[in-house]
C-alpha cells in the first residue's frame, strides 16, 4: 500500500474516531487525528504508531476550514481519504432544548463536515482519487426519544452521500457512510446500564458494537477492495435494525 496516502479523521484524539485512526495508521495511512485537544489516549497512540498525527481545530469555526485545508495540503500534499467523525450528542426534548444547542449541533454535525468536505475534494481533484466517510447512525433512520436534532444532523449526512457520490463519481472519488449502533465512548456516558443492556438484548447478536467494529468498515471503505463502492451506508449495529 502507498504510505503517503494521507487520510485526515475528524475528531480523531477519543472514542470512535481514535480507534479508525489507530486501525488506519497501522494500515501504513499517514493519518491526521483532528480534534479540539490532544487526549492523552491519542498521545500514548502517537507514541506507538508513527505515521498518526495530531491537528488541532476547532471545527465549529467553519471560516476556517478553507485555510487550514490549504495550509494542510501545502504541509503534506493532497488528501487521499477524508472521515467525517466529530459530532455532538447533545440529547433532549426538543420542545425544551435551547436554539443555541440546536445550533451548535446542526453546525457542527452538518455544517462543518460539509465545509470540510468541499475542501478536501478539492484537493482529491488534484490526485485524481479520493475516499470519503461520513460517521452517521443508525438513529438517522430508526429515530430515537430526545435525539431528533441528532438523528436530524445524521439523516442529513445520509442524503449528503448519496448526492455527493454522485457529483464526484467521475473524479475517482468515492462517498460512502457507516451507520453504527450504539457504542460505549464519552458521547454515551450517561446511558445507564440497563439501557445499554436492553439495546443489546434488542440486538440479533444479542450484544453491543464496538469502536473497532466501526473502524474495521471505514478501513473496508478506503481499502483498494472497495474502489467500486460509493453512495451506500454501511450498518453496523450487530443486528439492531436487522
Ligand atoms: N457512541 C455511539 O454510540 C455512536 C453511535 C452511532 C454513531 N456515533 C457517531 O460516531 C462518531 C463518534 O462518536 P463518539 O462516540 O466517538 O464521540 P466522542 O467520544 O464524544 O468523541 C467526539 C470526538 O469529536 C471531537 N470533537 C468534538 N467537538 C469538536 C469540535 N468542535 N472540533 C473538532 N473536533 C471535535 C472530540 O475531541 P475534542 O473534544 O478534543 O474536540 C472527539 O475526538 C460521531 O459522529 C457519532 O455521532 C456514535
Amino acid at each position: 500500500m502507498d504510505k503517503e496516502r494521507n487520510i485526515l479523521v475528524s475528531g480523531g484524539s477519543r472514542g470512535v474516531g481514535l480507534a479508525i485512526a489507530k486501525t488506519l495508521a497501522a494500515e501504513g495511512y499517514r493519518v491526521f487525528a483532528l480534534a479540539r485537544s490532544e487526549s492523552d489516549e491519542l498521545k500514548a497512540a502517537m507514541a506507538a504508531e508513527v505515521s498518526l498525527h495530531y491537528m488541532p481545530y476547532d471545527l465549529s469555526k467553519t471560516a476556517g476550514i478553507a485555510e487550514l485545508l490549504r495550509a494542510f495540503k501545502a504541509e503534506h500534499g493532497p488528501l487521499y481519504g477524508l472521515v467525517n467523525n466529530a459530532a455532538l450528542g447533545t440529547s433532549g426534548l426538543l420542545s425544551n432544548m435551547h436554539n443555541s444547542d440546536i445550533e451548535k449541533l446542526v453546525r457542527l454535525n452538518t455544517l462543518s463536515p460539509v465545509i470540510l468536505t468541499k475542501y478536501a475534494v478539492r484537493t482529491m481533484m488534484t490526485a485524481g482519487e479520493g475516499r470519503i466517510v461520513n460517521i452517521a447512525s443508525i438513529i438517522a433512520s430508526t429515530g430515537y426519544s430526545g435525539l431528533s436534532v441528532y438523528g436530524a444532523t445524521k439523516a442529513s449526512l445520509l442524503g449528503f452521500t448519496r448526492s455527493l457520490a454522485r457529483e464526484v463519481g467521475g473524479l475517482n472519488i468515492t462517498v460512502n457512510a457507516v451507520a453504527p449502533g450504539f457504542m460505549n465512548t464519552d458521547m454515551t456516558a450517561g446511558m445507564k446500564d440497563e439501557q445499554t443492556a436492553k439495546i443489546a438484548a434488542r440486538s440479533a447478536l444479542k450484544r453491543l458494537v464496538d469502536v473497532d467494529d466501526v473502524a474495521g468498515a471505514v478501513s473496508y471503505l478506503m481499502s483498494d477492495a472497495a474502489r467500486n463502492i460509493t453512495g451506500t451506508v454501511l450498518t453496523v449495529d450487530a443486528g439492531n435494525t436487522a
